[in-house]
């Protein structure tokens, strides 16, 4: 397949402004109500725009929805050790979420949030053009596996983490990794382990 040419710095962060701009104005989300309410942020993503790796969280809690920023609570602070332990900067990389408001009381995002803000996720995909894509959590696995025609081979997340499937995108080829979400860790040691040997594939497929 062709690949597109790989766009400017300028561009990407042109094309990232627009995506912004219409996240805060998408006056027609299922969340956009909520979001006022409280006085949240929608979440974008953070990082670099020319991030090998992307990393696919589900939605922001209330510290991310208070500050803007993803994964910065406590399911980030394990995202900042694993990315640690595997000597990656989280700078290095882009963070994102598929669905961009809090969902009340951090419920699992419904088929109509995800509707609405998936088309956000897969524009930030074709800016950033990843080599790699780690989903954390069932949620953006299903979405990222489902979008790059995957669904076939897709398992439950309990077989799939930590398994490197190959993707075609209009960039070129990638690598999609789910693995599980670190928040599901705060509670169970053995899934922190899990978490951790998985992220040691990250390393070696970038
Ligand atoms: N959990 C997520 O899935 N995303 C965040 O940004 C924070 C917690």
């Amino acid at each position: 397949m062709l690949k597109e040419t790989s766009s400017s710095s300028a561009d990407r962060t042109e094309q990232m402004r627009e995506i912004k701009n219409e996240v805060v104005a998408l006056t027609g989300s299922p969340l956009y109500a909520y979001r006022k309410m409280n006085h949240y942020h929608p979440v974008i993503g953070e990082g670099s725009h020319h991030a090998k790796i992307m990393i696919v969280g589900e939605a922001p809690g209330r510290n991310e929805a208070e500050t803007g920023r993803p994964f910065c609570g406590a399911a980030g602070k394990i995202l900042d050790e694993l990315l640690a332990s595997i000597g990656i900067p989280r700078q290095d990389v882009y963070v994102t979420n598929i669905v961009k408001d809090r969902p009340p009381e951090n419920r699992d995002p419904l088929p109509e949030e995800i509707a609405a803000y998936g088309p956000f996720l897969d524009r930030q995909i074709a800016v950033i053009q990843p080599k790699v894509i780690a989903t954390l959590g069932r949620f953006s696995m299903v979405y990222v596996m489902e979008k790059f025609g995957l669904i076939d081979e897709m398992e439950n997340i309990s077989r799939a983490h930590g398994k490197v499937f190959t993707a075609h995108a209009p960039f070129g080829d990638l690598k999609i990794v789910p693995l599980y979400h670190p928040a599901a860790s705060i509670y169970q040691q053995d899934l922190k382990e899990t978490l951790r040997k998985d992220f040691q594939i990250l390393k070696t497929i970038t």
